[in-house]
């Protein structure tokens, strides 16, 4: 498979994951909180593959640099917005929130590369190359993804505040 259609697949089932999400009753917290951390742990091993091993041969090859480069910055953000979230109990009025604008993020980040960076890196990568990409991305995933399923080192929720801008423990 070439490295594009992998990349497709993986946002697809990310989607997938999302729908599920939404159809869960308001206080199913448990089957929320189970299918945001199968929605995490995609998104950090998908972010991880194109940041190792696509974004570099798209920045070698194609003449955008600025597209991988604002690439870059939306993962940085989804991170963010990651890291946040793990933290936050499931039944926390902020929760679904965080989640809904991290779909909206990715939607626009697959949008903006499926419309703009996928097209681009078809003209610019020879598609024998294309697919060397796909086979290096799926031999790298096994690890990739463990490594994303290791517990993230705590961070700060010094920026996390409820609506009445109370802490959030
Ligand atoms: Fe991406
Ligand atoms: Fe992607």
């Amino acid at each position: 498979m070439d490295a594009i259609t992998v990349l497709k697949k993986d946002h697809r089932k990310v989607e997938e994951l999302f729908a599920e999400l939404e159809a869960l009753g308001e206080r199913a917290y448990k089957a929320k909180a189970k299918v945001v951390s199968k929605i995490i742990l995609e998104l950090k091993t998908h972010a991880e593959l194109e940041e190792q091993i696509f974004y570099p041969a798209f920045r070698a090859e194609a003449d955008d640099e600025d597209a991988v480069l604002e690439a870059y910055e939306e993962h940085h953000v989804v991170k963010l917005l990651i890291a946040e979230i793990e933290v936050l109990a499931p039944d926390h009025e902020r929760y679904m929130a965080k989640c809904t604008v991290l779909k909206e993020l990715i939607q626009h980040h697959v949008e903006e590369e499926e419309k703009e960076m996928f097209p681009e890196a078809k003209q610019a990568i020879k598609a024998a190359e294309l697919e060397a990409l796909g086979k290096r991305i799926e031999a790298a995933r096994p690890a990739v993804q463990a490594k994303a399923a290791a517990p993230a080192p705590r961070v700060s929720v010094t920026m996390l505040r409820d609506a009445k801008g109370a802490k959030i423990k």
